[in-house]
């Protein structure tokens, strides 16, 4: 028999299991406050990322075409206080101090994107290959394997050269396929002995919506009501087209995977107790991440889109839908052209149903979903605007994808949180929050039976943030870019990322509340540090013809 104390502990023991296992894993509560200690399995894959155009700078050099992101931001107000790309972190020629960077957070992977005017300046491949842009990124890619990080490779992220919009309308046409191909098909003859992880597309949403709606984002066309849907279209034809190219020419030798990374904000309904609030929180998920992710998987067009705009279409008269068909041979081609899933997650938005009525004047692909986003003012929302922390919605969002696309192999591409341009504060507690809960919802997601591979912090560096230039920084890393070698400060973030890399997790409050107590200490040396090269470089910016000199930290 069991001494009387061993019985009682037994007893405890069983209550806190069950209550942990009922908290822990009914992903339909909003659990507030219950944090799952435990580890990701093993091989989980840690990393951080960044893209071409919003890291590289050298714009104009080696040979380097434009891409519309050059053209768009060189543009009077496009961009908050007309800022540009053109040196950005330098990058391109900083690429092994930020390499060091990785080694040191002991990444295991890096997500980066091949800008396509660098390496096929007007974007036709028959035209011209340039030699400087492929040698920039073999060593790039080289320096990654020398430091046992994986190089995750995305194919576009918003930069097509701007030969290609000029000469056909960019995404409007449907020429992009064969371009985007060839371009890609490049790419894998070049980089693919070494590279096995590809994404053939970031955030599709954006482009075509900003992009081709809205026109916040280059190429800034407001087609509004059809050039969103168009582009998409191409878009996902072409994403199938590559992946077929790599399935049929590449994988056999190479032996890599290639996929596509969408965006996804949460959906959640104002009333989950109204059937229309239920409704309208679905299809605000199924108009952003369904309708790349159903045709990829599914083979077409969530029903609820098809639905919606075709009804919408028709009282505005037209003869067919603003959203157009695939044919049956398209569908079998595109469904199944992915072997794992993106997903770049920052926030959630509470949803309910409100009727747009369609006059024809009014079409829009955001007055197609009849709803209205709604945010709690209890929400932090320490930098972007529209970037609120609601940690729960990630693990919700990575259920959906579960269930609707059969459990496929994830790949987290994007997840993290920025702070204001004139924050020059390193001990980002905010940020350690902010990852903490969201890595933390990402673990319950993944025992929830949710097969998610790995993680990818954005960003590595602070950088250019589109049509916010750099008023929004999302950096591990604090870049000073007002100084002409941009050197690189480590926020306390980083101190607390590299904890949980390489404790593969959360392994007890008490260690997890001493990472963050030692982030935050030792970040203010590094605050003192930058405030001290800050002070010299408005000494130096003094005196004529002199750049400032820093030590990188
Ligand atoms: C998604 C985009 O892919 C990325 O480039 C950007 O930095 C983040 N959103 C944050 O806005």
């Amino acid at each position: 028999m069991l001494p009387r104390c061993a019985v009682s502990v037994c007893h405890v023991l069983v209550l806190v299991l069950c209550l942990s296992a009922a908290e822990d894993f009914d992903w339909t509560k909003n659990n507030y406050g219950s944090f799952y200690y435990g580890t990701f399995p093993a091989g989980f894959s840690w990393g951080a990322g960044g893209s071409a155009y919003q890291t590289e700078g050298a714009w104009d050099q080696d040979g380097k075409g434009l891409s519309i992101w050059d053209v768009f931001s060189h543009r009077k107000g496009k961009i908050q206080q007309n800022e540009t790309g053109d040196s950005s972190c330098e990058g391109y020629y900083k690429f092994k101090d930020d390499v060091s960077l990785m080694k040191e957070l002991k990444l295991n992977h890096y997500r980066f994107s091949i800008s396509w005017p660098r390496i096929i300046p007007t974007g036709i491949k028959s035209d011209h290959v340039n030699e400087k842009g492929i040698q920039y990124y073999d060593e790039l890619i080289d320096t990654l394997m020398e430091n046992k990080i994986t190089p995750i490779v995305t194919l576009y992220h918003w930069d097509l050269p701007q030969v290609l919009q000029e000469k056909y309308g960019g995404w409007q046409n449907i020429s992009m396929i064969s371009h985007f191909n060839e371009f890609a098909n490049l790419c894998f003859e070049k980089f693919g002995n070494r590279v096995k992880y590809w994404i053939t597309f970031n955030n599709p949403w954006s482009v075509v919506v900003e992009g081709y709606e809205t026109g916040e984002h280059a190429p800034g066309l407001r087609l509004k009501g059809a050039g969103a849907y168009r582009a998409a279209h191409h878009i996902i034809k072409a994403h199938a087209k590559v992946w077929h190219t790599y399935d049929t020419q590449w994988r056999g030798r190479q032996k890599g995977f290639i996929g596509i990374s969408l965006s996804g904000d949460w959906g959640e309904p104002v009333d989950i107790s109204n059937q229309k609030d239920i409704e309208a929180a679905e299809r605000y998920v199924q108009f952003n991440l369904g309708w790349f992710a159903t045709p990829i998987f599914h083979g077409d067009y969530p029903q609820v889109m098809k639905d919606f705009v075709g009804s919408k279409s028709v009282q505005q008269g037209l003869g067919t839908s603003r959203l157009p068909t695939f044919s049956p041979q398209e569908k079998s081609y595109i469904k199944g052209t992915c072997d794992f899933l993106g997903i770049g997650h920052f926030t959630t938005r509470y949803i309910t149903h409100k009727n747009n009525p369609s006059g024809r004047s009014g079409s829009s692909y955001f007055a197609d979903r009849d709803l209205a986003e709604l945010v709690d003012p209890r929400w932090p929302d320490p930098g972007s605007e529209w970037l609120y922390s609601v940690p729960w919605g990630f693990r919700r969002l990575l259920n959906f994808v579960k269930t609707q696309y059969g459990n496929p192999m994830i790949y987290v591409t994007e997840n993290g949180v920025s702070e204001k341009m004139l924050c020059t504060e390193l001990c980002d507690e905010w940020r350690i929050q902010y990852f903490q809960d969201y890595i933390n919802e990402m673990l319950k997601a993944i025992r929830d039976g949710v097969n998610v591979k790995g993680y990818t912090a954005w960003s590595l560096l602070d950088k250019f943030e589109w049509d916010e230039g750099y008023s929004e920084r999302f950096g591990l890393y604090y870049v000073d870019f007002r100084s002409k070698n941009k050197p690189r400060y480590p926020k306390a973030s980083v101190q607390f990322y590299k904890r949980i890399i390489s404790s593969n997790g959360f392994p007890n409050q008490r260690e997890v509340e001493n990472w963050r107590r030692k982030s935050v200490e030792t970040c203010s040396s590094s605050n003192q540090l930058l405030a001290a090269a800050r002070r010299e470089s408005k000494e130096h910016a003094e005196m004529p013809k002199v750049w400032p000199l820093h030590d990188e930290v």
